[in-house]
């Protein structure tokens, strides 16, 4: 039996929901156009994001460029390490991903964390083929391959520029200016929803894994020391989880259990990440996603991204395998901290003291002047030191000595010649740098993954059917308006049906071609909760009805024209 993503795949390019780019020209892997229905779905579940993780949440939503320059890639540690393992065919020139390679022909589970020459030994080993030509991969050497796509800002080549690889980045660089949009006051979320760009060795499973494709991230920064989540919100909402613990055994299984109860059994760890779990299951579970195939994965600590302290994944069930939906990680200060070292601006929040604090502050002349100008470069290494003796009762420091490496020599340094003095000083507050946590959502994935989960056939009238069995909240089209029959009294009935419903707020669609059965098995595959059809009682009684006929049970009802709009809009309102 032909899997269903095949069966869907072929639904979406037919129905207009996504199909390969550039097709004219042969198309190109790893991109994808949606079509009309698709363009819609996923506007749907952008806006559904938005009013979940911007709105009822109070963050704030900013739209910033996708092109960055060179330096934000350096501080953000992607340049260094935004990397997928390659191998390529020498027989057929194709490059695939070694750790795909090594997981789809072993048992192992996680080859993207082993490092690289155990990658080849697998590869060696297994004795492992090409999957374009068959060709054996034994001697090739494995590379890593930078997943960013590059371009130049402005003629030349001076300004090396990126495509970014995630939205997060230009939430992180432009911190300066939110963080006094939030009038300093931690904690805040930002949130963004747009492309990101991976130059991805091999894109596979249609829109799951592209080249371009739209994240929703939010990026919520909290004081580590004092802010804590108001989890009593979401105690209540049950959960799936796969943590570490359960995968590391060979009998892991899957726990259900309360986001309240997996916080106090400590199955998960970081509070925050906690409370954002417990925000986006319902919020899958109103977009469409099965909550029979979805559940939330802890990463193992080879597969954390280079910043996370702790991740778990959302991920949803596709013919028998778990996709990655959305990342939520605890990146810890790690962004701030170097956008802070590597450009000019701040990437800290003043904390005011609600009363001024005296503190004791260390000193020591900065040139170690007093001592030659051999130990010119000394005075941090000499005032770290310093700082812990600091602590003590001053007159301890009379006749100790620091001790410190210079150019591969100890020196012994008694403190009085430091120059070092400890001084009061009353202060208002102090510079904090927040930490992030980040529930990183895919929204192809979402859009794939609610497609999927309604893809349904049954038999209607003795005909095998398919329908989408999509939540009228997210349906693209929601109602098809048809005229039974070609005839100018029931199209203009028709006309002003449509026109009542628009005024409605409400996508609909009008078909006039074909006969009613293949209207309704198109508008079925389209995934359209309802279709009005005007008929001859339309006009010919005294009240003026149509015929409401419900997409999953087939069920038709007569409504009073004049009640249409309001009860569709309703329904399409939950
Ligand atoms: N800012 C964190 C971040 O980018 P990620 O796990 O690399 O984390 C987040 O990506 C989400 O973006 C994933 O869970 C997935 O849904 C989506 N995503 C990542 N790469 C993708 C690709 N090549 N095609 C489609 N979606 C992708």
């Amino acid at each position: 039996d032909q899997p269903t993503s095949e069966k869907l795949v072929e639904l979406a390019k037919r129905r207009g929901y996504f199909f390969q780019s550039s097709g004219a020209y042969g198309g190109v892997g790893g991109f994808y156009t949606f079509g009309p229905q698709g363009a819609s779905l996923k506007g749907n579940v952008e806006d559904a994001w938005r009013d979940r993780f911007a709105v009822a949440e109070g963050n704030m939503e900013i739209d910033a460029p996708t092109i960055m320059p060179e330096p934000v890639f350096e501080a953000s540690g992607h340049l260094e390490g935004f990397d997928d393992m390659l191998v390529e065919c020498p027989e057929c020139g194709e490059s695939h991903r070694a750790d795909h390679v090594v997981e789809d022909n072993t048992s192992y589970e996680d080859a993207e964390s082993l490092p690289i020459p155990e990658v080849e030994e697998v590869i060696a080993e297994y004795e492992l083929v090409c999957p374009s030509c068959g060709a054996g991969l034994a001697d090739q050497a494995v590379e890593t391959f930078n997943l960013m796509f590059d371009t130049n800002i402005g003629p030349g080549d001076s300004q090396p520029g990126y495509l970014r690889p995630e939205t997060a980045q230009g939430i992180f660089v432009e911190f300066p200016r939110l963080k006094e949009y939030a009038r300093n006051q931690l904690p805040f979320g930002v949130t963004q929803i747009g492309r990101a760009y991976r130059n991805e060795i091999s894109p596979r499973r249609s829109i799951i894994r592209t080249r371009e494709f739209t994240q929703a991230e939010l990026e919520y920064f909290v004081d580590p020391e004092t802010d804590e989540p108001p989890l009593e919100r979401v105690a209540d909402v049950e959960v799936r989880l796969y943590p570490v613990g359960e995968q590391n055994d060979e009998d892991g299984s899957e726990i259900e259990t309360t986001i309240g109860d997996a916080v106090e059994e400590g199955v998960i760890a970081d509070e925050w990440v906690a409370y954002f779990l417990g925000v986006a299951k319902p919020w899958y579970e109103a977009v469409g996603v099965d909550m029979d195939r979805f559940r939330f994965r802890q990463h193992l600590s080879g597969e954390r991204a280079h910043y996370a302290a702790d991740c778990w994944d959302a991920e949803s069930e596709i013919d028998g395998n778990w996709i990655e939906m959305a990342g939520f990680a605890n990146r810890t200060d790690y962004d701030l901290s170097k956008h802070e070292e590597y450009s000019e601006d701040r990437f800290t929040v003043f904390k005011q003291y609600d009363e001024p604090k005296t503190v004791e502050r260390a000193t020591v002349d900065p040139d170690m002047s007093y001592l030659g100008p051999e130990f010119g470069g000394a005075a941090q290494e000499v005032v770290s030191e310093l700082e812990t003796l600091a602590e003590r009762d001053r007159s301890a420091f009379e006749g100790e000595t620091v001790e410190i490496e210079l150019e591969g020599e100890s020196h012994e340094l008694p403190v009085e010649k430091t120059g070092f003095s400890v001084d009061e000083e009353t202060i208002a507050g102090e510079h904090v740098t927040p930490h992030v946590i980040e529930p990183s959502f895919g929204v192809d994935r979402v859009v794939y993954t609610v497609l999927h989960h309604a893809y349904s056939e049954d038999e209607v009238d003795g005909e095998e059917r398919t329908y989408l069995e999509l939540d009228p909240e997210v349906a693209p089209t929601f109602v098809g308006v048809f005229p039974l029959q070609s005839d100018d009294e029931l199209e203009a009935v028709a006309n002003d049906v449509v026109d009542d419903l628009r005024k409605a707020g409400l996508s609909v669609t009008y078909d006039d071609s074909g006969n009613i059965g293949r209207r309704y098995r198109r508008q079925d595959e389209v995934g359209t909760p309802f279709c009005v059809t005007i008929d001859y009682e339309t006009v010919e009684a005294e009240e003026t009805t149509v015929t409401v006929r419900e997409r999953d049970s087939t069920e038709q009802k007569r409504l009073a024209v004049d009640d249409l709009a309001e009860t569709l809009a309703a329904i399409r309102n939950g």
